[in-house]
């Protein structure tokens, strides 16, 4: 390699490597409960938890009046979806105000289930 292909290659994985570290890597930022030894998964972990507590509403295959009131696009039935919705999902459950209180409404998840939660936000939500 000559040096100006040298300082390219290094000046793009200056570019790339924070990106990459952004895109994959974990949080240090997100300070949870405690942390959990085990990898959670959306399969396995957050998706059936959301599908328990928040689906009813916050559904992308219902429209009008059938997401009660469910803002349109903040939706946990994908996995892209809940990705990108997951920050608001956490505000909501610490602070005790999703799902609403209705007859029919699920309760809200408990600590432990906030937790999960909190660190599959934190490593980097794998799916
Ligand atoms: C019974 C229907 C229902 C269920 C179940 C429900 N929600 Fe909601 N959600 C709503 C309604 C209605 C709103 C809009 C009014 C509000 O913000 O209080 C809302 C708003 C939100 C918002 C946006 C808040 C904002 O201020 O932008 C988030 C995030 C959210 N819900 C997350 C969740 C999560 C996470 C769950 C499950 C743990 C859940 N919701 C369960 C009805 C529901």
């Amino acid at each position: 390699m000559n040096q100006l292909t040298k300082s390219m290659v290094r000046g793009s994985l200056i570019l790339v490597l924070p990106l990459l570290a952004l895109s994959t890597g974990c949080s240090d930022d997100i300070v949870c409960e405690s942390d959990l030894e085990q990898t959670v998964t959306f399969t396995e972990d957050i998706a059936p938890l959301f599908e328990a507590k928040c689906n009813y509403c916050h559904n992308h295959e219902k429209t009008g009046v059938e997401r009660e009131g469910a803002p349109v696009g903040v939706d946990y039935t994908t996995y892209a979806a809940s990705v990108e919705n997951a920050q608001g999902a956490l505000d909501e459950i610490l602070a005790g105000e999703m799902p609403p209180v209705c007859e029919a409404c699920p309760s809200v998840p408990n600590a432990e289930q906030a937790n999960l939660l909190c660190n599959w936000m934190k490593q980097g939500t794998p799916e």
